[in-house]
């Protein structure tokens, strides 16, 4: 046997060629889509990236405010000064926590961790607000987030005082 290597008979192959029998390719294919279709392809696609992504800011911009009934809350008005109370509100299940913090006073927010909704709770001597989930940290005094995953403050609760009863107004994100 011969070592040397087969030779092309005919015309030598050129790089085309070679490219064309490693990636068949139907050209008549090509045409299928012409470039006026891509065109008008990639404009809808852009168009309706955009209408979605105004939608989404008009969404994001609506006043979220939630305003239900005003909302006794028992035991509000003996709170003693630096502990917690907790109660629902809004609605029935919808934990909240009412804090009398000294030298700020009353003060209630929505128990909902704002980064996945684990519930909060009072941490009396450091004045925090303590998600046990992923150690989010909130300051009680505002409900602002200053330590853990959660980049948003807490939902704080209006609240108002008629008559010596302490009443949840309205929740604010
Ligand atoms: S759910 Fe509260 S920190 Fe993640």
């Amino acid at each position: 046997m011969s070592n040397v290597p087969n030779r092309v008979i005919g015309r030598p192959r050129s790089r085309s060629d070679r490219w064309q029998a490693e990636f068949p390719y139907d050209w008549e294919a090509d045409a299928a889509v012409s470039r006026r279709q891509l065109l008008r392809l990639a404009v809808l696609t852009s168009g309706a990236l955009f209408a979605g992504t105004l939608v989404l800011a008009v969404l994001g911009r609506r006043d979220d405010r939630r305003r239900g009934d005003p909302k006794p809350i028992e035991g509000a008005a003996s709170l003693p000064s630096g502990e917690a109370l907790y109660f629902e509100y809004p609605g029935n299940g919808d934990q909240a926590v009412l804090l009398n913090l000294p030298g700020t006073g009353l003060v209630a927010y929505s128990q909902k961790c704002t980064h996945l909704a684990c519930s909060v709770y009072f941490d009396a001597e450091k004045r925090e607000l303590l998600c046990p989930c992923h150690d989010g940290k909130f300051d009680a005094r505002t409900g602002d987030a200053i330590a853990g995953p959660p980049q948003r403050r807490l939902p704080r609760i209006v609240l108002e005082s008629r008559d010596g009863q302490v009443y949840a107004m309205e929740e604010i994100p």
